[in-house]
């Protein structure tokens, strides 16, 4: 049986990851210092999950996290700042949480004998895709402080994967992470969360009055950004396969591998899926492109189908839509 640190745990996918693995009869310890996140003992609560409120740049903290858990032999890495158009406005914070808190987290753990780690890395590495679908290969050339300051994380694994030779790391790129749990025990509960279909979903059930739809000029089919939608259960499982994957193999070391089904879908395309799923038709102002969009991102899915033997089982917009709006709905109607 695993025991995982979970970083960023009571984050949007990482409470997805939580329940997973104790589904698989891990032993979970979750930190997260709460930075976009809501009342953990909501969810943790009710789990067999430690939880511990903390940053994961706090040394004192790790300090005694691991004094009680000396056993832990994995680490799956989310905390983070993840929203692109702050980043812009303070980039201060996104290098401060993304690349120094996580060199010192890295660099800690790597000191206590942790060698499996998988890293939620993202598709804002490689900036503006030269090619579509994107390959893993593709130039990493991200276009904001957000993709940057993950950029840089990837460096220090890499480099310190070739201080630590027995250290086996994977950074999965993700893509547009969407939907909620399919047996409905999560979904996205972060205070800031402005996602596509999160806000369109909101807007679908009346919580603000319709929504902006930002660049309509883009080189694209309809003219709005192209995104690769993945079910975040479908994520899930690719970090299970990542971690038996680092455990197993011979080629030890630091891996990138794109999480992404390899079909785009317009932003324009995403708000009419929501009306549909929803029933309603609600206002959507066009206004001009945001800073820091690249028009089109794709995954090219072949390395971790081949490597992780990575099969999709929520691979439909539909599905991925209707489970984030009958989360939001059923979030909307406890609260009333
Ligand atoms: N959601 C996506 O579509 C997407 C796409 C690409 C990459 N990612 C990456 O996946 C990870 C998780 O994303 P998410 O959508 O679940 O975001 P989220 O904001 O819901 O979760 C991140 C969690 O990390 C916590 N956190 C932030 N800084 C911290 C710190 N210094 N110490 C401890 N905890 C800290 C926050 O409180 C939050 O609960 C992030 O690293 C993000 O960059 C997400």
């Amino acid at each position: 049986m695993k025991k995982v640190l979970v970083t960023g745990a009571n984050g949007y996918i990482a409470r997805h990851m939580v329940l997973s693995l104790l589904d698989q009869g891990c032993k979970v310890i979750g930190l997260d210092n709460g930075v976009n996140s809501k009342n953990p003992d909501m969810f943790f609560g009710p789990l067999a999950a430690e939880y511990v409120h903390g940053d994961i740049g706090d040394l004192a903290c790790l300090e005694n996290i691991f004094y009680r858990h000396p056993d832990i032999d994995s680490v799956i890495h989310f905390a983070g700042r993840i929203y692109v158009s702050e980043s812009l406005e303070k980039p201060d914070f996104y290098y401060q949480a993304n690349t120094i808190a996580a060199f010192q987290f890295f660099n800690f753990v790597l000191h206590r004998g942790v060698r499996n780690i998988v890293f939620s890395s993202s598709a804002g590495v490689y900036g503006e895709a030269k090619t579509l679908p994107i390959p893993e290969n593709h130039p990493r050339e991200p276009i904001n402080p957000y993709g940057r300051s993950k950029l840089a994380t990837e460096w220090i694994l890499e480099d310190m994967a070739a201080l630590f030779p027995d250290l086996s790391v994977t950074m999965l790129r993700y893509f547009n992470v969407a939907g909620a749990d399919m047996q409905g025990r999560t979904g996205q509960s972060s205070p800031k969360a402005h996602h596509l279909i999160e806000v369109a979903c909101e807007a679908a059930l009346g919580l603000r009055d319709g929504m902006a739809l930002f660049g309509t000029d883009y080189n694209t089919q309809d003219g709005t950004c192209v995104r690769d939608y993945i079910h975040v259960n479908d994520l899930v499982n690719a970090h299970l396969s990542a971690l038996k994957y680092n455990a197993m193999t011979n080629e030890k070391g630091a891996r990138a591998m794109n999480c992404g089904y390899g079909q785009g879908y317009s932003n324009l395309e995403i708000i009419n899926t929501v009306k549909k799923i929803s029933g309603q038709d609600f206002k959507v102002r066009e206004e001009a492109r945001r800073k820091g969009d690249p028009a089109a991102l794709v995954a090219a899915n072949d390395m971790i189908m081949t490597a992780l033997d990575w099969r999709p089982q929520y691979n439909d917009i539909e599905t991925i839509v209707s489970s984030a709006f009958e989360w939001k709905k059923r979030q909307c109607d406890q609260s009333r």
